[in-house]
């Protein structure tokens, strides 16, 4: 399977399980240097891979969505904020210690900003998509997505700083995406036959 909204789907279910574990390791072993590294083998993969979903939705969702989408200005402008609140609760946390009460709080505020982001998206944005989208291009993206966190184990390689809503939403708009197939002359109509098969 590897239809681009379904592989998003996927990590959003991931990362609620990922938050309910935090949840049982608070309620149990927060002091202890065993809690905390427990923690942080939690933690760690979590951070890296909201990072790293969010940068890849920049580069490889919302840019379609904003070629082949209905309306679909509004709902990526409210994404890329969401996708801002998302880093920098998951920045404030690595920058303090795993465990503290400060760490908690930045990781509450990044679940939370998640949270009412994953529900909006699957509800806007990949409800466009599912509807708007031919199914050869969420199979060619979907194959570019699972490919990018191969690319980028860790949040480490992906530009994490915010990214202004209006200006990624122009930058985007007419262009389609910022590498890859979709460029071709045959993706920039609605003809995506180049894509199919891929
Ligand atoms: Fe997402
Ligand atoms: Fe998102």
């Amino acid at each position: 399977m590897s239809d681009i909204t379904d592989l998003i789907f996927e990590d959003h279910t991931w990362f609620r399980e990922q938050f309910a574990v935090l949840d049982d390791l608070r309620a149990t072993r927060t002091t202890t240097q065993a809690g905390t590294a427990e923690l942080e083998r939690v933690w760690r993969p979590l951070a890296d891979r909201l990072d790293v979903h969010a940068v890849a939705e920049e580069e490889i969702f919302y840019p379609q969505l904003l070629r082949v989408g209905e309306d679909p200005e509004d709902e990526t402008l409210d994404a890329i904020g969401d996708h801002n609140d998302i880093r920098d609760g998951v920045r404030d946390a690595e920058n303090v210690d795993v465990g503290s009460d400060e760490w908690w709080a930045a990781v509450d505020r990044a679940r939370l900003a998640n949270d009412e982001h994953r529900a909006e998206e699957e509800r806007e944005g990949l409800a466009n998509f599912r509807r708007t989208a031919p199914s050869g291009l969420r199979e060619a993206l979907g194959r570019r997505f699972a490919a990018y966190f191969a690319e980028h184990p860790s949040r480490a390689t992906v530009d994490t700083s915010d990214k202004d809503p209006e200006e990624y939403v122009e930058a985007n708009e007419d262009t389609g995406s910022s590498a890859g197939p979709e460029r071709t002359p045959e993706a920039g109509g609605l003809g995506i036959g180049s894509l199919k098969g891929q």
